[in-house]
């Protein structure tokens, strides 16, 4: 029943109207609900975390591919925020574990309760710390996945009200080029992985080339540069050697 006829009562209707205020400022709908579904999962969302976005599903897909027919696949999700990719690569493979890293202190948080919230905290470690820091020597992946902040920083200031405002700048913010991230993680990417793992990067849609490039320079093989449903380079998929 709509009870239509019913008058609102005044706490639902000063929720809306704070609602509707957020709204007016450009707040996205996801972040005043608070969640936003992914891989078919809900995602808690936090002020330092990004909105999950359609495309990093990629991501996920593809990583599954890979470690199928693996018997227990270690992953490794740089810059984890939501936690979304790793959560959602462990809900669909049981056999796996992974590491999530980030920078964000309240990243981590938000991602812990996903975790739980998935019921794949006990195969899930979450750690603080810039790309590779917070691992241990012996550590090794069969996958290594990352969606960084690839914005060119003076691109920030062109981007949608709704993403300048509200998405966190450490989320978004790539350095001068947009391809500070992806230089630092390329450069130790190959140490970190099993003699048959793969990394995975989501991209920005100009950046294949450059991408690519340096996941040749990293002394990875079959590298690949995967287009999105809008056909715009999206992922940058290589091997160890
Ligand atoms: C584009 S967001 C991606 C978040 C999430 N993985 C997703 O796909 O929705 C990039 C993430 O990298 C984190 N980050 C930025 N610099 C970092 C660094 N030096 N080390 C680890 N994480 C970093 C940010 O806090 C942010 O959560």
């Amino acid at each position: 029943m709509t009870r239509e006829r019913e008058p609102a009562p005044p706490e639902g209707l000063a929720r809306l109207n704070a609602m509707a205020a957020r709204r007016l400022e450009g707040e996205p709908v996801m972040r005043i609900l608070g969640e936003k579904e992914f891989y078919g999962l809900a995602f808690l969302l936090g002020p330092e975390t990004l909105i999950p976005r359609p495309e990093t599903e990629m991501l996920v897909r593809r990583g599954l591919e890979i470690l199928e027919g693996r018997s227990a696949p270690k992953i490794l999700d740089l810059g984890t925020g939501t936690g979304c990719i790793a959560i959602s690569l462990l809900v669909e493979n049981a056999a796996a574990t992974a590491v999530a890293v980030d920078l964000a202190p309240e990243a981590l948080a938000t991602a812990q309760a996903n975790a739980d919230r998935h019921g794949v905290d006990k195969r899930l470690s979450l750690r603080r710390g810039s790309w590779f820091e917070p691992l241990k020597p012996h550590e090794r992946f069969d996958l290594i996945v990352s969606n960084p902040p690839y914005i060119a920083t003076p691109e920030i200031a062109t981007l949608s009200r709704e993403v300048r405002e509200h998405d966190p700048l450490l989320a978004l913010d790539g350095g001068p080029d947009g391809l500070a991230p992806y230089r630092t993680i390329l450069a130790d990417a190959a140490g970190w992985l099993t003699p048959d793992g793969a990394v995975l990067c989501e991209i920005g849609s100009s950046q294949g080339l450059a991408v690519k490039t340096l996941f040749f320079q990293a002394g990875l093989r079959d590298v690949v540069v995967h287009p999105d449903l809008a056909e715009l380079d999206r992922v940058v998929e290589g091997h160890h050697i």
